[in-house]
């Protein structure tokens, strides 16, 4: 494969207005939703990205219809001929987001054959409480030979406590609770906005999904799902919080439009206290920066505390801060190896396990650096803009994954960010 690589001159203040696009996350997981629809339904304001164009091939390989327009970010998906219940390996293994179909299948068809979703460069990311919940509603389900074997005969609402707060195992329950016989409670819930946009998008079709935001949701199984209107996807967070640290990180004046910042509040405050200035409209943020930053300390926690997501970019925005940062990862057991890729660009790193220590320096430098997954992508992106002289970023596969035309947008805040193929 052509070795695909963006080229970024770095030392460029980003100024301007951008909007955001609709949220990744989300968007997978309504995606798989739609298979419980049973009326064609259509999606909006869904990003052109790897991850909605793996979604399409997924439901296309289980036999649906589907009509994507990826620069409109519209979708129509007929999940009524659907024909096979089980996910292929390929597919599986380039989106984690595969194990929702599971839940979805389970509720549709009574039957679903999913390859368990591997790890990936941020940590084991197991399926067991995905799996837990679904056993808790009746289904039998065998997971030998690297594969979920998930069947029921009929599924009945239950109560469903979470050994910890995961936002796949709420997800993933909530789809398969939406057509059980009676009620359903997941307790200790993920309150994520993504959650809140996916049970939306289950009551716009005549589920009864209450609590969603909060520690628990209650949801009340119905015969059967009809979309009657196009339901539109809500903002991505993280990438709303991409561009605000960029914008911070290149002591730039960025307005971005188009979000929800209520969604943003834990990177706001940070942002804050680092010296940045950050205004707030109904959907949009104004991010200006012009002195040095203080070094902070900050932990990711779920929501609304930091989100992991944004743990990698703001590394990058930390390399330079005056005095020495602490960044603990809660969620995931791997999510430093972006770091080693910063050292060779001049941040002075120290980590032990969970914990991060940043010691700021005056200036970074470009270099050859190599993405290692999504968010250590976009990492490297920040840390590029922020570099003297020009940074090579290999494997940007992963950031086409999760953030659409992010060079576009950032080209035209003002940098100078090119792809080149061999
Ligand atoms: C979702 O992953 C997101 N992905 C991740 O975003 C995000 O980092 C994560 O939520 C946390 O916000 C999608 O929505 C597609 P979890 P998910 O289940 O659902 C452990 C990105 O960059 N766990 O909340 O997999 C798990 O190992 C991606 O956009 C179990 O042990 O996250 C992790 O340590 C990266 N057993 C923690 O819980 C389970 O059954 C949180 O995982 C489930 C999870």
């Amino acid at each position: 494969m052509a070795e695909e690589r963006m080229l970024i001159t770095g030392g460029q203040r980003l100024e301007g207005t951008v909007r955001v696009s609709g949220g990744k996350n989300t968007a997978v997981a309504i995606i798989a939703a739609s298979i419980l629809s049973e009326t064609p339904c259509t999606i909006e304001n869904l990003p052109n990205i790897e991850d909605v164009a793996v979604s399409v091939e997924m439901l296309r390989y289980l036999g649906a219809k589907v009509d994507w327009c990826p620069d409109e970010g519209v979708m129509q998906v007929d999940s009524r001929t659907i024909n096979r219940t089980d996910v292929s390996l390929d597919l599986s293994r380039r989106m984690r987001a595969s194990s929702y179909y599971i839940g979805a299948l389970l509720a549709r068809f009574g039957r679903a054959q999913v390859p368990l979703p591997g790890g990936c460069d941020i940590g084991r990311r197991p399926i067991d409480q995905h799996i837990k919940g679904m056993r808790a509603l009746g289904a039998n389900i065998d997971t030998s030979r690297g594969m979920v074997f998930a069947q029921a005969d009929g599924l009945v609402g239950s109560e469903v406590f979470m050994d910890m707060v995961t936002v796949g195992g709420t997800i993933n329950v909530m789809l398969a609770a939406s057509r059980a016989q009676g009620t359903t409670t997941i307790y200790n819930a993920a309150k994520e906005p993504h959650i809140v946009d996916v049970a939306n998008f289950l009551n716009s079709m005549g589920c009864r999904v209450k609590g969603a935001g909060t520690d628990v949701i209650r949801v009340r199984g119905v015969q059967q799902l009809i979309s009657r209107r196009p339901y539109a996807v809500i903002p991505d967070q993280i990438e709303t919080g991409t561009l605000m640290i960029a914008a911070a990180a290149t002591h730039g004046d960025v307005t971005i439009c188009g979000c929800i910042p209520t969604h943003m509040e834990a990177l706001t405050a940070k942002l804050l206290e680092m010296g940045a200035r950050v205004d707030e409209r109904d959907d949009a943020i104004r991010v200006r920066s012009i002195g040095a930053h203080r070094a902070i300390t900050f932990k990711t926690q779920v929501y609304p505390g930091f989100p992991t997501d944004l743990q990698q970019p703001m590394s990058a925005l930390l390399c330079t801060a005056t005095g020495t940062s602490t960044v603990v990862e809660n969620i995931f057991e791997s999510r430093f190896r972006h770091l080693a890729e910063m050292e060779r660009m001049g941040a002075r790193v120290r980590i032990f396990e969970q914990t991060a220590v940043i010691e700021g320096v005056p200036q970074l430098h470009g270099a050859a650096v190599e993405a290692t997954d999504l968010r250590a992508g976009a990492a490297l992106v920040i840390a590029g803009l922020m570099a003297q002289g020009t940074t090579e970023i290999y494997n940007t596969h992963f950031i086409d994954r999760g953030y659409e035309h992010l060079e576009t947008k950032l080209n035209s805040l003002g940098a100078k960010i090119t792809r080149i193929n061999d």
